[in-house]
């Protein structure tokens, strides 16, 4: 474990998760998330720390490694979990920042909560980095960091990158706290967003709401500093799915899914974090409604939906669990037949290697939310058919649609739309299917995860250092 760092990486969760061995003591896992995959040659070529929650409320975990990663972990109290992560972050922001699909709960004591939580994440940072280190923040439970870093540092070059959608001006003003946010988000001299309406989002709010002078996507603050608002959509390790796709163990599983399913139906897919902003009912009920109506039949046709759960103890989670509940259970009843359901419903998570075989055994694979950052489903789906197979229908409210042109594009708050798009999906000629396909795989391919966290560290690299301090650019 090195004293001090040239690179920090600041992240709401570490990459790890915590597991029990077999001999009865505790252990950390390897997150399976693209991020570390990203990030992993990056943190080595420059003696990274990543700094994050390890989950729970463990309170005395020492910095420590993990396959040659260092992580220091950043303790929360129940309370802080409650109030944080689950109100502030997860009943606050994550709606205001997804179109208000559901709606937010502002309470002063969980923005008090953030405070203190993005405090002693900042406090973290500093002990770690060394003068002149670069310090990368990420995500929407953290965006006071870059300010305090700042305060306390600075010497330090800071990034911060938003992985979830920035949202317009008009709905961000709901916050009771905007300006704050935006001056902690001001501390960072990159600020990185999936799309450039996000940039765009954030600099016309920081004109209107802090005063600051902009020009393009760039936000000049009287002291003289200059700070960069821009678009690195990000991407998955395609190659590394590609390959697991590829490999023996996961073409069986696939074989042994298709053979469950009934060889002879054609599989739609969803995979989906259990969330409100996904669309997954809606999805759901233009498949029911497809059924219902005689255009498909469940002889010939089954839709898997797989949902991870997530934040269970969120108000709005739990209403949507027993919304879907209720509903998958209600449409085999109506239209299922012994041994052959309409929709086969797991709710549950699953080892890359499986979610792999479930895309290798889809037909059609469906991502239909209501608004999403980037939607990295959609991308692993295509690393995965290497086959050239396979058809995607994608909401245009994702921000991989801004990439995947060539999927059967929907608003998923048509139903008939998603009605018209599944069938053409469904009856698509293979020429046709492999023609998208192909096309999207060559997206995916040329820009992976990889080539996002390069061109994020090397616009960050590009900021002119403050007060002409040496800061040296991290290796790429
Ligand atoms: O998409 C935003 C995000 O925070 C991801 O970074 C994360 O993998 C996912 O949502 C799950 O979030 P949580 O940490 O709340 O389980």
């Amino acid at each position: 474990m090195p004293d001090s760092a040239q690179l920090v990486i600041v992240a709401n969760r570490l990459p790890v998760d915590r597991v029990d061995l077999p001999d009865g003591t505790r252990g950390w896992r390897r997150s399976p998330g693209g991020l570390v995959t990203a990030l992993d040659p990056v943190m080595r070529a420059n003696d990274g720390v990543w700094i994050g929650w390890p989950g729970g409320t463990e309170s005395d975990l020492e910095p420590f490694e993990d396959d040659g990663l260092s992580l220091v972990p950043v303790s929360l109290t129940e309370d802080e979990i409650e109030e944080f992560y689950e109100g502030m972050s997860n009943a606050t922001l994550w709606p205001i920042y997804h179109d208000v699909v559901a709606k937010p709960e502002f309470h002063r004591e969980w923005w008090d909560s953030y405070v203190t939580v993005n405090r002693r994440f900042a406090e973290k940072a500093v002990e770690v980095a060394e003068e002149g280190a670069t310090v990368w923040v990420h995500d929407y439970q953290l965006q006071l960091v870059p300010q305090m870093l700042r305060d306390l540092r600075p010497d330090l070059r800071i990034g911060f990158y938003l992985h979830i959608p920035f949202p317009p001006a008009e709905l961000f003003a709901q916050l009771p706290w905007r300006r704050q946010i935006l001056e902690g988000l001001l501390g960072a001299d990159l600020v990185g967003f999936q799309m450039s309406g996000g940039a765009q989002n954030f600099v016309r709010l920081v004109r209107q709401r802090v005063g600051h002078k902009t020009h393009r996507d760039l936000v000049y603050l009287p002291d003289g500093r200059t700070i960069r608002a821009a678009a690195f959509p990000i991407s998955i390790d395609a190659e590394g799915f590609e390959e697991l796709a590829r490999s023996e163990g996961v073409t069986k599983r696939a074989a042994e899914i298709r053979e469950a399913l009934g060889e002879e139906r054609r599989v739609f897919l969803g995979i989906d974090r259990l969330d409100y902003t996904k669309g997954i009912v809606a999805r759901l009920r233009a498949f029911a409604e497809l059924v219902e109506e005689g255009k498909l039949d469940v002889d010939d046709a089954v839709f898997v939906q797989v949902a991870t759960p997530s934040r269970e103890r969120v108000e709005q989670y739990r209403i949507l669990r027993d919304e879907i509940d209720r509903f998958v259970g209600r449409v085999n009843g109506d239209l299922g037949r012994i041994g052959t359901p309409a929709i086969s419903y797991l709710h549950s998570s699953y080892p890359r290697e499986e979610m792999a075989a479930l895309y290798r055994a889809a037909d059609i694979m469906v991502v239909t939310p209501y608004r999403d950052g980037m939607n990295l489903v959609a991308k692993e789906y295509v690393a995965c058919r290497y086959d050239d197979a396979g058809a995607l229908v994608l909401s245009e409210f994702a921000g991989a649609a801004d990439e995947l042109r060539q999927a059967w594009q929907v608003n998923p708050y048509d139903i008939n739309g998603m009605k018209s798009a599944l069938l053409e999906a469904f009856h698509a000629p293979e020429k046709d299917t492999t023609r998208r396909m192909r096309a999207m795989r060559r997206t995916v391919l040329r820009k992976d995860v990889a080539a996002w966290a390069r061109s994020f560290l090397e616009g960050l690299s590009e900021i002119r250092p403050e007060h002409g301090k040496t800061v040296r650019p991290p290796r790429t």
